[in-house]
């Protein structure tokens, strides 16, 4: 069934206080529920109570104390209105459930023996009957009953005893913030004093044996804390802030007021399990999650069609603190590229959506790459609009005004309105049009005066034919021959179709660096001389522009070898050894300006480019254009990498983290001269993740390794997160035809344990990642992803849908490709009992190829 946000109604009734008790059982777990509600003001007249419910085994409800037979079905629990009291009415309710059967991970669930919950966005009805829904706020009481030592909930602990305890929770929320976990865990404690005095106990819970992997945890809580005070002036609010490891999850984590739930990916961390991009995930998930308490929490979304209101401006939160803890410039390179991978490619196929959907079947299909990255670009071009004075002014503003509230994008576009006095309905299409802009760009040069022409195109995405021009901040500077800068970076606003901005007073035509810092998401359209492009990537004082120099270079010449046959291009050659050997940049900037574009990326360009891409050819030309980088950088790569390892200890700061990324790629071009010898050396005195897995990618990129690949495997075994790693390394660096027939095998072990969505990601989605291997033209990657597919759909559903996202750029390729992608597609089709969420993403796919 399809929801509508034009059908938005508020709930016919309030909800004043909850408590909730909890009997803790793995097959019969008792809820009972205690609602105190009054008819709601804004729904004149008298309604019956519909509650949402599902999977639940009613035992009892009562009205007021007296015992009453409500009406249920499948979804639902309804009390007629003839049957409500007209003032307050209290209902109780006790329903059973069984937590260790519960494969969906929505709701209590069990993994390794703890009790933990996933209600974000609709699982809270699996646990009670309830108005599930972000727009019913209220304060809960819980109590929970159970042998295990540690109980937890949301909120101030108010008591415990043997067997129990109890939660107090001050700040009304909807019931997707409720969170419990029960089990036999360890904590690393903390404290942070706030900046008004407040004393908040902070402990991160694991499993017992991972204690001394939580350390990286608690201290980017602790920054975040410091930051969110800092920046935005937000305080936390709780005597306690509890995070849970829990290792069988859905997503990323979870920002349950006052206990985040994570997965123990994104918190365990160890210099010898965890990798260095491991740890700046890390940071920002933690960020990210305790961001939330504020844009989120104590501000949350009136319905979900309004989702991007919380995630979009808390990764625009969390992407800033990244920037402040680390390098701004090389974090906003990353972010793009994450960006450009994963919401244009979005954007560009099938699954296109608003970052506000006007309609969804599933909501959890809508926790996309559009609503989150793209949201949060549209918060970064709203703050180069208004200018960063403004935008804290408006952010106090919203805070003010909102908090307590279940808010719109109507609601914040406000904010900036009144704290501005802007006009932002233009600017409100960037939340209600889905696709990239395409911006094409002319330059000329007459009588001294330089104009820049800018013309932008909004393609049309499934059910949106016709767009109208978008308000696009442009960041541009200007640069003389001699590489000076002659103008700084000013902002163009376009607000038109098409528009022409004037430069007077120049010496000499210059050269222009447009969409300085990624100003706004769009594909930006001009013809460059691969001279001009060198030229930018030598000078321009922009950092993101002058790698975005290389990386169109790169792009230009791969293009040029895919579709022309073309040689590897001197000047892309020239162009990155000057930079990778100055001494005077950042050795994580040489590291990304060394990184090729992925080659799924490259087919996005060439499709947006109108031609059809061959991902043998790609594969084939990434690879010689590697070959050729470590033929033309030379004996010089050695001495990179030896005067890159100082032998300090290990420590996960950004510095060292960018010199070892260099010293890795290095390693990379020098496997492709000397047959592995040294990556054999670094694999084995390696002293991080990071060195071990460097190493072994680079043998595995020249088909060497075996005997490293089963020393890591005899080392690991135990460890689920670094399994995880070594499958999805295995898979990810297969050969294109060897990729599905591997990853065959690798299913074959004792611990593929295909149930837990981390494993499943790693070795399924790393084949669906391997981009010439899913679209060998056997059909044989296609094929198994399917079949895994409909093998996971009826246990978890939610994970199954995400990762049948691998199909979305099924209509770029060849007409055998479609075929053979379409076939499978339409296979999952057929199968009986397939789940809403699957359903959804593959009808959705196949209706727009
Ligand atoms: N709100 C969480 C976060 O962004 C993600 C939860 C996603 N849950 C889901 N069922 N899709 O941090
Ligand atoms: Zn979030």
């Amino acid at each position: 069934k399809t929801i509508h946000l034009a059908d938005y109604q508020p709930f016919t009734h309030l909800l004043d206080g909850v408590e909730l008790t909890f009997r803790l059982a793995p097959s019969a777990t008792r809820v009972v529920a205690r609602l105190a509600f009054r008819p709601n003001p804004a729904r004149p007249g008298r309604h019956p109570l519909r509650l949402d419910g599902e999977g639940l085994k009613l035992l009892s409800c009562q009205l007021d104390g007296q015992p009453i037979t409500p009406k249920t079905d499948k979804r639902s629990l309804t009390i007629l209105a003839k049957d409500l009291p007209q003032g307050p009415f209290t209902l109780e309710t006790e329903v059973e459930i069984a937590p260790d059967a519960n494969t969906a991970l929505e709701g209590l669930y069990m993994s390794n023996g703890m009790y933990c919950t996933q209600c974000e966005a609709e699982g809270f009805r699996k646990i009670t009957y309830y108005p599930d829904r972000p727009d019913v706020m209220a304060r809960f009481k819980v109590r929970i009953e159970s042998d295990l030592p540690v109980l937890l909930s949301n909120g101030n602990p108010v008591a415990k005893g043997k067997g129990w305890a109890e939660w107090d929770d001050p700040w009304p929320k909807p019931a997707y913030l409720f969170a419990l976990v029960a089990g036999d865990l360890k904590a690393r404690s903390g404290t942070f004093r706030t900046f008004s005095g407040r004393k908040v106990a902070l402990n991160v819970w694991v499993r017992p044996g991972d204690e001394d992997r939580c350390a990286y945890a608690l201290d980017s809580l602790i920054r975040s804390m410091k930051w969110e005070e800092e920046v935005y002036g937000r305080e936390y609010d709780l005597d306690v802030f509890n995070i849970v490891a829990v290792d069988d999850f859905n997503m990323g984590a979870m920002e349950n007021k006052g206990l985040n739930i994570f997965n123990s990916r994104y918190v365990l961390a160890s210099p010898e399990t965890a990798t260095d991009e491991d740890y700046a995930r890390i940071e920002a998930i933690i960020a990210h999650e305790y961001f939330h308490n504020w844009t989120g929490n104590r501000i949350t979304c009136r319905d979900w069609f309004q989702l991007c209101l919380k995630e979009g401006l808390t990764v625009f939160r969390d992407h800033q603190f990244s920037g402040d803890m680390r390098s701004a410039a090389v974090r906003r390179i990353e972010d793009v590229v994450a960006l450009r991978a994963r919401q244009f490619r979005e954007d560009a196929g099938p699954l296109a959506h608003p970052v506000r959907p006007e309609s969804f079947v599933e909501i959890n299909n809508f926790y996309t790459a559009t609503v989150y990255e793209k949201g949060a670009e549209v918060i970064g071009m709203l703050k180069t609009l208004v200018g960063d004075a403004a935008y804290k002014r408006a952010l106090d503003l919203y805070f003010d005004r909102h908090d307590g509230d279940a808010a719109t994008i109507e609601d914040w576009l406000k904010v900036f309105e009144d704290a501005t006095g802007r006009d932002l309905s233009q600017f409100k299409l960037w939340y209600s049009e889905a696709g990239t802009p395409r911006l094409k760009v002319q330059d000329d040069w007459t009588d001294g005066v330089y104009t820049l022409t800018f013309a932008q195109e909004n393609p049309a995405t499934p059910g949106q034919p016709t767009k109208q021009p978008k308000v696009i901040p442009i960041n541009v500077g200007l640069l003389n021959p001699n590489g000076d800068e002659v103008v700084p970076t000013i902002m163009l606003e376009m607000t038109r179709e098409s528009q022409s901005f004037r430069f007077e007073g120049l010496a000499a035509r210059p050269i222009p660096s447009i969409l300085r810092g990624f100003s706004a998401p769009v594909i930006l359209d001009r013809a460059v001389a691969p001279s001009e492009r060198a030229f930018l990537l030598a000078h321009d004082t922009d950092p993101f522009n002058r790698w975005e120099a290389g990386r169109a270079l790169a792009k230009d010449v791969m293009v040029d070898m895919v579709t022309k046959g073309a040689e590897v291009s001197a000047d892309w050659l020239d162009g990155v050894a000057a930079v990778v050997f100055d001494e005077s940049l950042d050795p994580a900037f040489r590291a990304l300006c060394l990184r090729l574009p992925a080659e799924d990326d490259m087919a996005q360009t060439i499709h947006a480019a109108k031609r059809v891409p061959d991902p043998g050819r790609i594969h084939a030309a990434r690879r010689e254009m590697l070959g050729a980088l470590s033929v033309r950088l030379g004996e010089r790569l050695q001495r990179l990498y030896d005067n890159l390892d100082d032998g300090a200890p290990f420590s996960p700061d950004a510095g060292q983290a960018g010199r070892r990324a260099l010293r890795i790629a290095a390693l990379g071009l020098l496997t492709r001269r000397d047959g592995g010898k040294m990556a054999s050396l670094a694999f084995a005195r390696a002293k991080s993740m990071t060195e071990s897995i460097g190493a072994l990618s680079a043998l595995l990129d020249i088909r060497q390794g075996a005997a490293e690949v089963a020393a890591f495997a005899t080392r690991w075994v135990g460890d689920r997160n670094v399994m995880d790693k070594w499958y999805s390394l295995l898979i990810s660096h297969a050969e294109p035809a060897e990729a599905a027939p591997l990853t065959v095998r690798l299913t074959g072990r004792d611990d593929f344990d295909w149930r837990n969505p981390n494993r499943f990601r790693s070795v399924i989605g790393a084949l669906a990642g391997n981009h010439a291997g899913f679209h060998h033209r056997s059909g044989a990657g296609y094929r198994l992803v399917a079949d895994w597919l409909i093998r996971l759909d009826p246990l978890n559903p939610q994970t199954a849908a995400r990762v049948s996202t691998a199909f979305e750029t099924w209509p770029r390729y060849d007409a055998a490709r479609r075929r053979r992608a379409k076939a499978e597609l339409e296979r999952i089709l057929t199968t009986p009992t397939l789940s809403p969420d699957l359903r959804e993403m593959v009808e959705r796919m196949l209706a727009g190829g």
